[in-house]
């Protein structure tokens, strides 16, 4: 992040505080800030007991006794789609869980009652095909009513899920089962994308034979193209759930069981399982999405994400059905058929609450507002944005054109590691401040530290803290404490150090300014500088690769390449072009570099570490500091010609 932006944040000085109407009403209220800033763990523990129902209700609340593998809830016992489901039937049974829309056009309305008995079905589906409490289950779907399902089968059995994002290659599959152990993966035959089919399950092909620990491949009948199907190894989800009983009990679940892994990037070329439990996550889930969104009964809340993302799985699924809301699940574009998809939903649905992430905000700036004024959006009350900083020209756009001004914005910074929102204004309190995150929700404790670890004074910048344990935090990474320590605990003894960077502002406003480490942030969505690198590698082209994210109108940032060919191989445009390829099948199409340049060699500090910091000036554009500290300065001026004859080129 350059100085320059620093200066913008700093300047920013709208404020737009809650309508008294919206105060008045509002379900987050001061009184949560005053009561959790007396005593957060007994704040959170009267979360835990009104929001979530318990076989047998904890008397434990925070056990630091292990810091950091702390506990929360330790005794209570659960199940999370008994919470989500089971719990609300009696007398909300006939009310909407999601209005799905398929991205062709075709519609299904799944009441509470519905997915209960769905879900029940296909937990005892999974049952006959040997899946036990304990065993892991790998989900790579597309957005479907049967993935938030096959989520709470498996919870409802005990056995933690891993969601894959849809949008992944087979190579990324093949990393996470063999990381988790996975013994069934759960799929579709295609997903709908822009009208065209997603091959999901051409590439759990690949994955299956490839994962030795997966037995079976279970399939859901979505675009009808004709896929191959191995028999006693694939099964189709329809003739799974065929017969079976809408009776399975839940399994009762300790606090701490593991509910689910999520795989995100790190430092490293390995992705990290990211533990979430029980009882703590959904308290976490649950009481966010109540206070953060202003969750009322009547709301038709939206929120555009895809579940193979941590919001998705919070905002999506667990938080909204533990709340008993009504929610829409739209499977394709925003731009098919046309730029207004979106619109004509909130239209058509009458969305109330409206979350989103600031890269969408920009495609629909740059696309106009003549698609949201097509439509009718009055229905709208409360937005919400998540993913990254959101620029405050994007934040102004979106309350301007989408809010028609009286619509609070909640700009929510969180990860897939907190589980839950961490900062974020609450709607009917908070006077919000364009591109600003505003403050810690009750309960969490967020401060901007240096280098030293010590809280920096107003107005000052430095590195995102959290400094006490919540709820919904990660427990650790799968199979690997240590890394979970390393990473997370131990920059500062003591504090959670998420990896951001960040300034507090004179009325002691945070801004985050986006990550210190070596990850990318691409729509929204975390990829390491490490594992595109790797892929590059992996071709046999490429001796050495380095990666850096750059700054982009559209996606935040875009991933600028720098490769060095093996000896034997010619720069070419159709290497070029085969490069890019290379990475969207080891990875995915998020990960394609946006450019490619070959180089002879990389710039490196006389420890060998490749100097990322000058190859994204390099990319940026701008003026190249100091050199001389470098092994090979030489090779930098040689970079840097490149890439401006590139530039010319473009
Ligand atoms: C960034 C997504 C600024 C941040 C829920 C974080 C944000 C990473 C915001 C986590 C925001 C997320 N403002 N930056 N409102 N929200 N980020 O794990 O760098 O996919 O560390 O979780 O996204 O990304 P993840």
């Amino acid at each position: 992040m350059s100085d320059a932006n620093i200066e913008n944040l700093l300047h920013e000085d709208r404020l737009f505080p809650p309508s008294a109407e919206f105060a008045a009403h509002a379900v987050g209220t001061q009184a949560l800030y005053d009561e959790a800033d007396e005593d957060y763990v007994g704040y959170w523990m009267r979360q835990a007991t009104e929001r979530v129902s318990w076989f047998k209700e904890p008397t434990q609340t925070l056990d630091d006794s292990n810091a950091p593998f702390f506990k929360w809830f330790a005794d209570g016992e659960l199940n999370v789609s008994y919470n989500c489901l089971d719990r609300h039937l009696e007398n909300g049974g006939e009310k909407v869980a999601y209005h799905f829309v398929g991205e062709p056009g075709d519609t299904r309305t799944v009441t509470y009652q519905d997915l209960a008995d769905e879900v029940n079905r296909f937990a005892n589906g999974l049952k006959s095909l040997g899946v036990k409490k304990g065993d892991q289950v790998a989900i790579y779907m597309g957005m479907v009513p049967e993935l938030a399902i096959a989520m709470l089968a498996c919870a409802r059995i005990g056995a933690p899920h891993s969601v894959i994002f849809g949008g992944f290659s087979a190579d990324a599959i093949v990393d996470r089962v063999e990381d988790s152990q996975a013994k069934m993966l759960i799929t579709c035959d295609g997903a709908w994308r822009r009208g065209t089919i997603v091959p999901l399950k051409d590439n759990c092909d690949i994955a299956m034979d490839r994962a030795e620990s997966l037995e079976h491949c279970v399939v859901v009948r979505r675009t009808d193209h004709g896929v191959a199907m191995t028999e006693g190894r694939d099964v189709w989800w329809h003739d799974l759930v065929d017969g079976q009983s809408a009776v399975c009990e839940p399994e009762v679940m300790n606090a701490e069981d593991l509910l689910y892994l999520l795989y995100t990037s790190g430092t490293t070329a390995k992705p990290k399982g990211i533990m979430h439990t029980t009882g703590g996550y959904l308290t976490g889930a649950a009481t966010t999405h109540a206070l953060v969104f202003d969750i009322k009964p009547d709301d038709v809340y939206w929120c555009a994400a895809d579940i193979g993302w941590v919001t998705g799985h919070s905002y999506i699924v667990y938080g909204p059905l533990a709340n008993h809301t009504t929610g829409v699940m739209y499977e394709g574009t925003p731009d098919f058929p046309d730029k207004d998809r979106l619109w004509s939903i909130i239209d058509e649905y009458g969305v109330t609450i409206f979350y989103t992430a600031p890269t969408a905000i920009r495609a629909f700036m740059k696309w106009g507002a003549q698609y949201p004024e097509a439509h009718d959006l009055s229905s709208l009350r409360l937005l919400g944005t998540v993913g990254e900083p959101i620029n405050p020209e994007a934040w102004m756009w979106y309350h301007l054109n989408i809010g028609a001004e009286k619509c609070p914005i909640v700009d929510t910074w969180w990860q897939t590691e907190t589980g839950g929102i961490m900062i974020s204004p609450l709607p009917g309190v908070t006077a919000t401040k364009p591109g600003s995150a505003t403050k810690a929700i009750p309960g969490i404790t967020a401060e901007v530290v240096d280098s030293d670890g010590n809280p920096v004074p107003l107005g000052s910048g430095g590195f995102l803290a959290i400094t006490k344990p919540w709820p919904s935090m990660l427990r650790s990474i799968y199979g690997d404490d240590e890394r979970y320590v390393n990473t997370y605990w131990s920059t500062y003894p003591g504090v959670y150090f998420p990896g951001d960077g960040a300034k507090i502002d004179s009325d002691g406003y945070l801004w985050v300014l986006g990550r210190v480490d070596d990850v990318m942030n691409i729509s929204g969505h975390r990829i390491s500088t490490m594992e595109v690198e790797s892929a590059l590698v992996s071709h046999p082209a490429v001796a050495e690769a380095a990666v850096v994210g750059v700054t982009d109108d559209l996606t935040g940032q875009a991933i600028a390449a720098f490769v060095t060919l093996r000896g034997g191989f010619e720069e070419s445009g159709a290497l070029l072009i085969e490069l890019k390829a290379h990475v969207s099948t080891k990875i995915g199409a998020i990960a394609r570099p946006k450019s490619i340049i070959f180089t002879p060699d990389l710039p490196k500090t006389r420890s060998g570490k490749i100097m990322r910091r000058l190859l994204r000036d390099i990319s940026d554009e701008r003026i190249l500091g100091d050199v001389t500290t470098l092994a090979n300065a030489v090779v930098v001026e040689a970079i840097a010609e490149q890439a401006r004859t590139k530039a010319d080129r473009d």
